[in-house]
């Protein structure tokens, strides 16, 4: 009862929903089928097959007795990974969280799980939802920016698609695991407050709102103590105060100590041998050694059999136990429909920067009858292993968040197309040379100008940088290239295609900037989409944007990493609470784009701001309207301030969207949902979210953190602001009548939290 076209998942979505069981019963069933297990069948079940030559990226070897197939898990978050083509090569999930639209994140969930599923797979190694808290960082383009609301929000949607297909979803890496470089032996130094209300709030989301089936520990230690050995972190938090009912895998190769990572909570080795490479099948750190330390008395039989209910637990709970399809890596799901979802999701993902004299879009007019197309970027890359190398358009970064390409459509190819039919000529120069540019651009009407910057993942080094990249210029020249044009072209447009904020020196120089992002294998088709005017732009930055140096945060660069016996990299999170935009806000600096910005082909309103406390949250209303002359789609974002009583806090927080689509002249009332976590900070005394009862919360909205003209303040226990004490008699009767009175509101409010949990 699977299918592969996008529509039809979005009613699998209620289908899935009615089988769904809860993990109580999930439980009861994996106590009864764990019954009869021997130790040497439940340590095989926690220990991966090493084997990196078969097709999936970490297995568990069958149980034949119990007519137990195995377990296959695989990479990652931009689509499966290894499927030679097969496999639709999404956009990164930064382009999807740019896009600010629950409905379309929610959908290339579903969309990727089925291809999980249809594959087999039983896991699938994602969302990834760490916090962009430094520009350079390899591996910003596989989670969704510097917000952690908004990180969770969109691991949330993407993890309830994955495991609406019955494929159990990875929430990972847990815990502050923001940058790549000495990954393996560094330490995430995060005050308490920041660990729960920055790096742990996707988890929560996740976890507790979310269902997850798996997490993953991370490669890092945090405070000096590894992650997959973080008694505090795994046992404490995560499966104690968060209530986690499925397992632990360990990121892979992160374990080389079973007493430590087994006895404080990782339940699954992956992928279960010593190190890389086939000399290490069978030859792991757990294994036998798991039983060595049972017989001695280092940890409990009960550990043993707690993780191996958790992993059987999880099985049941996604209904995986029965009828689970074979493990095939490569059938066809490259489909139409997932190529159409790729494409609308790489248009809505372009971040519109800047447009003067309205130069976007390209239409054929007396001025424009010619454009150029320029740089190597608009070309047909070369696809090599795990995107390892940047030779042509960047459709994703490299790494183990790539997929096979089966093709990538280059600008230049679709641009040329698309141009043909508005009966618009095309030069082009499909190389770097900045003299070379400029002669061909001299001679068309709007010069467009393709460039890019790559980052990626620690394991492979590309042009120098081993992951995290060594600085945020362009590379290949960018920058010279762009003078070079705009010196000959007064209508010149830049396209990026990078994994976060580039220096842009170039800013003052061009009449139109947009940001693509990482979008995928219908890369060039979503560009021309926006180029032309076929797409109206909405994508919004998902963080800040400036240069390097003012940000609280950076990576590190060592002449020579420790290798973490007695030394680690020191990572101190001494920013704590402010990170991305609310640093900017505090130390009062003006970013070259903040956080949420993206302009449109057409312009909006926001107006009649109103916000109701109630007792689930705070019900926020307001009117968007379209003041352009064409449709589009805009994204009312609100902050909140807290009450002062909340100190030494960020002053304001991100904390409700929307993505409302709008004809020209349109108008639009919004009901946005804060729930009651939203509301809360954590409290380190008290060791929970405490929801402040006093004092007044202010209300924003506007397009983005640094554009907010609309505010209202709600008293934060639900009164009326300036109520009239000498009423109170009146009061109390209309509090009485509004109770009497208050069944459709009921209804009415039910609806909208429902509205705000599915979409
Ligand atoms: C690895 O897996 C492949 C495919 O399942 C299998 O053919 C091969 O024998 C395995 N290699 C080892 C060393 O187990
Ligand atoms: C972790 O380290 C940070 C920064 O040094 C510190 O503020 C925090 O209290 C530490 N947390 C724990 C639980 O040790
Ligand atoms: C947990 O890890 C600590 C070191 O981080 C180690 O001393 C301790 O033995 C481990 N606990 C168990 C139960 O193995
Ligand atoms: C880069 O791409 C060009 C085609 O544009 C190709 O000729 C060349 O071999 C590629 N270089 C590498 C290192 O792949």
């Amino acid at each position: 009862m699977k299918f592969s076209s996008v529509l039809s998942t979005v009613a699998l979505l209620f289908v899935s929903k009615s089988l769904a069981i809860t993990w109580e019963e999930a439980d009861a069933k994996a106590r009864e089928w764990c019954s009869d297990l021997t130790n040497e069948e439940k340590i095989a079940l926690i220990t991966g097959r090493e084997n990196m030559t078969g097709v999936c990226v970490g297995s568990i070897d069958p149980i034949e007795r119990k007519g137990f197939k195995g377990l296959c898990l695989q990479d990652g978050p931009a689509g499966v990974r290894f499927a030679k083509g097969t496999a639709t090569s999404w956009q990164a999930s930064i382009n999807t969280a740019a896009t600010f639209d629950r409905t379309l994140l929610r959908k290339v969930g579903e969309a990727q799980g089925n291809e999980f599923y249809q594959r087999g797979i039983n896991v699938a190694l994602a969302p990834s939802m760490g916090i962009q808290r430094a520009p350079a960082a390899g591996r910003i383009f596989e989670s969704y920016g510097e917000d952690p609301f908004y990180v969770g929000q969109c691991g949330l949607e993407v993890l309830k698609g994955i495991q609406s297909q019955g494929v159990i979803a990875n929430a990972k890496h847990y815990i502050a695991n923001d940058q790549e470089n000495n990954r393996g032996a560094s330490t995430s130094n995060v005050p308490e407050q920041a660990l729960w209300e920055v790096y742990m709030e996707p988890f929560y989301r996740t976890v507790v709102e979310g269902e997850a089936g798996t997490v993953m520990a991370s490669y890092n230690a945090i405070n000096g103590t590894y992650s997959t050995q973080n008694k505090r972190l795994l046992t404490d938090y995560l499966k104690g105060k968060l209530g986690f009912k499925g397992f632990v895998m360990s990121d892979w190769w992160a374990i080389f100590d079973v007493e430590k990572s087994f006895g404080n909570g990782t339940d699954m080795n992956m992928p279960g041998g010593k190190y890389w490479g086939p000399d290490y099948v069978g030859d792991s750190f757990w294994g036998e050694h798991i039983q060595e330390c049972i017989d001695n008395g280092v940890f409990p039989q009960e550990r043993l059999d707690d993780a191996v209910l958790r992993i059987i637990r999880t099985l049941y709970k996604l209904d995986q136990m029965d009828d689970y399809p074979e493990v095939n890596l490569y059938v066809d799901t490259n489909t139409k429909e997932n190529a159409a979802l790729n494409r609308k999701v790489g248009a809505d993902s372009n971040v519109l920067l800047k447009n003067a004299d309205n130069i976007l879009p390209i239409k054929k007019s007396k001025k424009v009858k010619k454009i150029a197309v320029i740089g190597k970027d608009s070309m047909p890359p070369t696809l090599c292993e795990d995107m390892k190398c940047a030779n042509g358009t960047l459709p994703l970064g490299w790494g183990s968040g790539t997929t096979d390409f089966k093709y990538v459509v280059d600008p230049l190819s679709a641009i040329t197309k698309r141009a043909k039919k508005s009966k618009i000529s095309v030069v082009s120069y499909g190389e770097d040379d900045a003299k070379k540019a400029a002669k061909v651009a001299k001679k068309a009407d709007v010069a467009i100008v393709f460039v890019q910057a790559d980052s990626g993942e620690e394991y492979i080094t590309v042009e120098g940088n081993a992951g995290d990249r060594l600085n945020l210029d362009l590379w290949h020249g960018g920058n010279e290239l762009i003078e070079a044009v705009a010196a000959v072209n007064k209508n010149t447009i830049v396209v990026i295609h990078a994994p976060g904020p580039v220096n842009v020196p170039f800013l003052d120089k061009v009449k139109g900037i947009i940001f693509a992002g990482l979008p995928g294998q219908e890369t060039g088709n979503a560009i021309t989409d926006v180029l032309f005017g076929d797409v109206n732009p909405s994508g919004h930055l998902p963080y800040t944007w400036a240069p390097r140096e003012d940000y609280p945060t950076d990576v590190k660069y060592e002449p020579e990493y420790p290798d973490g016996g007695e030394k680690m990299t020191v990572y101190d999170y001494n920013e704590g609470l402010f990170v991305g935009y609310r640093w900017f806000d505090k130390k009062e600096i003006e970013p070259t784009f903040a956080f949420g910005y993206g302009l449109s082909y057409t312009t909006f309103e926001f107006s009649d701001l109103e916000a109701t406390m109630e007792d689930d949250g705070l019900y926020v209303s307001l009117t968007v309207t379209n003041t352009g002359k064409v449709a589009g789609a805009a994204v009312p974002m609100i902050f909140l301030s807290f009450p002062e009583s909340v100190k030494d806090y960020p002053i304001r927080l991100f904390k409700g969207f929307d993505k409302v689509m709008l004809k020209a002249g349109e108008s639009k009332e919004t009901t946005i949902f804060i729930d009651a976590h939203g509301l809360s900070y954590f409290d380190v005394e008290k060791m929970e979210y405490v929801r402040p009862k006093d004092g007044e919360f202010t209300v924003y909205a506007g397009s983005n953190a640094r554009d907010l003209p609309l505010n209202v303040k709600v008293l934060a226990n639900g009164d009326e602001i300036d109520s009239d004490n000498d009423n109170s008699d009146e009061e109390i009767n209309e509090d009485i009548e509004d109770v009497e009175d208050s069944s459709d509101d009921e209804d009415e409010k039910d609806l909208k939290k429902r509205f705000y949990k599915l979409y």
